[in-house]
């Protein structure tokens, strides 16, 4: 099983996978969505199986819902497991929210209320994850556009309390913390110090869209200047980090992505510098 180098990477979507198979660009790794493979054969699997042998793969996946009220989704998690052993991923990563209620998916990933019934929730559906996998999984912090009335703790309590319970590792989303401490009004520097530094097993950077009253992260845009900012405060705060170009909509050609890592790169090649 490969480990993730800690340089940057991109989310490989779909457009430009015959680009990244001819050309082989100089990257880290790969990112991919779970459910996106969750089949038995075809080109898109076989390109993953052919990737995999000159990229580290990261499986990011968006449906698990481990936040939800309902049963785990057996027939999902068994999915997750076939391709995990077919693709022998370095990391496994799902997110901190909920998208199932009575047997119905919505596609979208939706905030949970920090009380200590949702943690206590979300940790027991987290082991039954890991014992389901035999591994270790990433939960990653989310985007949100509210705050529940029942909230007790702070967000970056709540997931630091995760961590610890769990001993999952952390996916740990800048551009995440830079939207919510935007639309929530906190400094993201007090999320930042309460991290689990050595949890931290992958960063994912995005651009959102600021033209609404709230800034909504749509993975449709460069990484802005302060997410860049906060970004260089992590890696000089936790060290070096794999780090994620997301981009998922409005899909630009794949120089911009690598343009975007080549970003990511100098910064961590910067605080590596400073850290020798
Ligand atoms: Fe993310």
């Amino acid at each position: 099983m490969a480990t993730l180098p800690s340089v940057a990477g991109i989310g490989l979507r779909a457009p430009h996978v015959a680009r990244v198979q001819a050309d082989r660009p100089q990257l880290g790794w790969l990112e991919v969505h779970s459910e996106n493979y969750f089949v038995d054969g075809g080109s898109a699997l076989a390109a993953l199986e052919a990737l995999r042998t000159v990229y580290p793969i990261s499986l990011h996946g968006v449906g698990l819902s481990l936040g939800s009220a309902d049963a785990l989704d057996g027939a999902h998690l068994k999915q997750l497991r076939q391709l995990a052993e077919r693709i022998e991923p370095a990391l496994i990563s799902e997110h901190l929210c909920w998208g199932r209620i009575d047997g119905r998916h919505l596609n979208d990933l939706l905030p949970l209320p920090f009380t200590p019934e949702a943690l206590a929730l979300c940790c027991e559906r987290i082991d039954a994850v890991q014992n389901a996998l035999g591994r270790r999984v990433l939960v990653e912090n989310i985007s949100s556009y509210l705050r529940f009335e029942s909230d007790v703790m702070t967000e970056w309590d709540f997931v630091a309390s995760v961590v610890e319970r769990t001993g999952c590792g952390l996916l740990f989303d800048v551009n995440n913390v830079y939207v919510n401490a935007t639309n929530h009004g906190f400094d993201p520097h007090a999320y930042l110090e309460a991290m689990p530094g050595p949890a931290i097993a992958e960063i994912h950077l995005a651009g959102f869209d600021a033209r609404g009253p709230c800034l909504i992260d749509t993975h449709n845009a460069r990484v802005a200047p302060p997410v860049w900012a906060l970004y260089r405060a992590a890696i000089e705060r936790f060290g070096e980090k794999p780090t994620l170009i997301e981009w998922d909509a409005d899909l630009p050609e794949l120089e911009v992505l690598l343009d975007e890592a080549a970003i990511a790169q100098s910064i961590l090649e910067e605080a590596h510098a400073v850290a020798l």
